[in-house]
């Protein structure tokens, strides 16, 4: 028998607990042994639990238990990484859904770890194997590209916002309720949760060693009417997106709006759904989608993880015990991404201004792959928005201040990347 304590009987810990219950004889099965859920850490007893395990307010009692494995589900960062580390010194494998733990200490955890098990299924796109999927089944690829949309709260909100037209306040009201967005709902719509993800994708894939701090990292917070108008006419929808891809000379990885083609598959991912479409060299283009979040569904990703465990699975943590590719790939600048992008302006309606904007494009190498001129309700002035061919984030906002400079521009230039 295998004895499973959790630390942070919350949603996920009592989905987890229940689960482990419900299920008991197809993981048995699977396992090959019978797997039990012992006891469980809260922040407080008086709040009333439907779980069926025995329950303390002390985390310590977890780790000083005779429990095999632990799951940690406390959220946070420096917490869990105390606690975490204490487990594997005393010998116990460790299963988390912690996504900014292991943004923070995935190579300090696998060190730790060596060939005791660190598993993390849950920590990224909830429900969805995609830790698996490339630690596991796509190990024989180099990565060309991960694109992913990573935070269901984002993806709710925009859909709603563009099909059905409800204001960002009400949508992100509606989503706090039904229990998708984070308690600071800044982490998911100033884009922090899907960076999060995104780096422990990209340390699997790449072995990238980056911190949050270290990525472009953008929320949903600017879009406006006028973007979500001009998507349509072009046929794009807006997402907010994970996007690792491999160049040359290194690894670009960003979060933020973007336009995506309404060809491609993860343009159709709509609400709280996440999806991840990952090119490897030998398989092509794959796709995986399901839940990012809820208690049954992020559940059914640590039980997978504990599964994995009690069939005599083990390390190293991030798939790889040597450096991947020979020499480390690099994190490319921000100033290095390539990308199409949408441009938005506000410009004087008067002979030329057309011939100036395209100018100051041009004299930065980018070259106008749409234009789209509106008029405005201000006279003499005429909204004109724009898509690019592809160019480097440089250019774009070395030509953004040329822009600026000229009198028939207004200052508020924004602009949105495109992914195709
Ligand atoms: N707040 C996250 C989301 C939950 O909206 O996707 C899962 O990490």
């Amino acid at each position: 028998m295998i004895k499973v304590g959790i630390l942070g009987v919350g949603t996920v810990g009592t989905s987890v607990a229940n689960i482990l219950k419900k299920n008991r004889d197809i993981i048995s099965a699977r396992a090959g042994v019978e797997i039990v859920p012992v006891i469980g850490s809260v922040r407080s007893l008086d709040k009333k639990r439907d779980v069926d395990i025995e329950l303390t307010d002390n985390s310590m009692d977890i780790i000083d238990s005779d429990v095999d494995i632990i799951v940690e589900l406390i959220g946070g960062v420096e917490e869990p990484y105390i606690l975490v580390s204490k487990a594997l010194e005393s010998g116990k494998s460790v299963v988390t859904a912690n996504k900014a733990l292991l943004a923070y200490h995935r190579y300090e955890l696998q060190e730790k770890a060596g060939d005791l098990p660190l598993f993390y299924e849950a920590s990224v796109a909830g429900g969805i194997p995609i830790i698996g999927a490339l630690r596991n089944g796509l190990s024989a690829n180099h990565i060309e590209s991960i694109v992913g949309i990573l935070n269901g709260t984002c993806n709710y909100m925009l859909t709603k916002m563009i099909k059905e037209g409800v204001s960002y306040g009400d949508v992100l009201k509606e989503a706090q309720e039904l229990g998708y967005a984070e308690a600071d709902p800044t982490f998911d719509v100033g884009g922090f949760d899907a960076a999060h993800k995104l780096l422990i994708l990209a340390s699997i894939a790449y072995g990238i060693d980056a911190k949050p701090e270290d990525i472009l990292i953008e929320g949903i917070d600017n879009i406006s009417q006028t973007d979500v108008d001009f998507a349509k006419e072009f046929g794009y929808e807006i997402k907010l997106l994970g996007v690792a891809k491999r160049r040359e000379n290194g690894v670009e990885l960003r979060v933020h709006a973007t336009m995506v083609k309404d060809t491609h598959p993860i343009a159709k991912v709509d609400g709280v759904m996440n999806a991840v479409s990952v090119v490897g060299d030998s398989v092509g283009q794959t796709m995986f989608y399901g839940p990012g979040a809820g208690g049954d569904a992020t559940a059914s990703a640590v039980i997978a993880d504990i599964i994995e465990i009690a069939r005599g699975n083990k390390g190293p943590m991030l798939g790889y015990k040597r450096g991947l590719e020979g020499e480390a790939l690099k994190l490319l600048e921000t100033d290095e991404i390539e990308s199409k992008y949408y441009l938005k302006l506000k410009v004087t309606d008067e002979p030329g201004v057309l011939a100036s904007v395209t100018s100051a494009l041009s004299k930065e190498r980018i070259s106008i792959s749409s234009i789209l001129q509106k008029e405005s309700k201000v006279e003499n002035r005429v909204r004109l928005l724009l898509t690019t061919h592809r160019c480097k984030e440089r250019d774009i906002k070395a030509a953004i201040n040329s822009l600026k400079a000229l009198d028939c521009v207004g200052d508020n230039i924004s602009f949105i990347r495109i992914e195709e």
